[in-house]
C-alpha cells in the first residue's frame, strides 16, 4: 500500500519523508490556503521536495475551463495529478485529458456508481471521502469495500483508489485491509500511528532497567 500525505504544509511533508512515507501528496484549495504562500509557488516547492504524485485540484466550472487549467497546473511539476471534483463537466474534462496523457484523479467521490463512471471516463485516480461519509451517517469505509468489489471485477479498470478524508488510524487499517492502493493521510494521523501507550511504557521500564546493569546512567 502507497501513503500519500495529505498536507500542503513543507514542513509537515519534510517531517513524513524523513521517515520514508511519502509516496506521494494531496492538496486541495482548503488544505493550499492554511499555507500563506500561492499555490503555485507552493506546489512548486512541493514538487521538488517529493518524488511520487503530487496532486493539485482544479476550480474551473465547465469542462473547457477545466481542460484549460489543468494544462498550466501540470507543469508546475514532474508528476501533477489533476485533481477534478466528479461531475458531467469534470469527467468529460477527465477524458479529454487522459488522451493527452495528463494523469487525473477525480475528487469529491461519495458513491460507487461515481466511482463506476470515473474509471469509465479514464481516471488515473478516484478520491472516495470517507471521513466526511462518517460525518453524515454513512459508513464510508463500506463504500471503499464496494468500489474494490466493482474494479476487481474488470480486468480494464486501471484507476487506482486513494482513500481520502481519513480521519484515524482505524480508516488506515481497514481501507488497508480492503487492498485500497493508496491512503491518503493527514499529519496529526500518521503521528497517531506510530504511538502505542504500551511501546511507551515498555520504553520506560527498560531505560529504568539498563541503569540497574550498568548500560544506562
Ligand atoms: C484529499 O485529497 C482530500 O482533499 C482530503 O482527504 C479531504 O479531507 P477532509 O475531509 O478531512 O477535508
Amino acid at each position: 500500500m502507497k501513503i500519500f500525505i495529505d498536507t500542503a504544509n513543507l514542513n509537515e511533508i519534510r517531517k513524513a519523508k524523513a521517515l520514508g512515507l511519502v509516496d506521494g501528496v494531496t492538496t486541495n484549495p482548503t488544505l493550499l490556503a492554511k499555507e500563506g504562500e500561492t499555490a503555485e509557488t507552493l506546489i512548486r516547492k512541493i514538487s521538488k521536495e517529493v518524488k511520487g504524485p503530487v496532486n493539485v485540484e482544479v476550480t474551473g466550472i465547465t469542462c473547457e475551463e477545466i481542460v484549460k487549467e489543468a494544462k498550466v497546473l501540470a507543469t508546475w511539476g514532474d508528476e501533477i495529478v489533476i485533481k477534478i471534483p466528479i461531475n458531467q463537466e469534470g469527467l468529460k474534462a477527465v477524458r479529454i485529458l487522459a488522451t493527452e496523457g495528463i494523469q487525473t484523479n477525480v475528487t469529491l467521490l461519495f458513491s460507487a456508481s461515481q466511482a463506476i463512471l470515473a474509471a469509465k471516463a479514464g481516471a488515473t485516480y478516484i478520491c472516495p471521502f470517507i471521513g466526511r461519509l462518517d460525518d453524515i451517517s454513512f459508513n464510508g469505509l463500506e463504500l471503499i469495500q464496494q468500489i474494490r468489489e466493482i474494479y476487481d471485477n474488470y480486468d480494464e479498470i486501471e484507476t487506482r483508489i486513494i482513500v481520502a478524508s481519513v480521519r484515524n488510524p482505524i480508516h488506515v487499517i481497514e481501507a488497508a485491509r480492503m487492498g485500497a492502493e493508496i491512503v491518503t493521510i493527514p499529519p496529526a494521523i500518521l503521528d497517531q500511528m506510530a504511538k502505542h501507550p504500551l511501546t511507551d511504557r515498555g520504553i520506560a521500564q527498560f531505560l529504568e532497567d539498563a541503569k540497574k546493569i550498568g548500560v544506562k546512567k
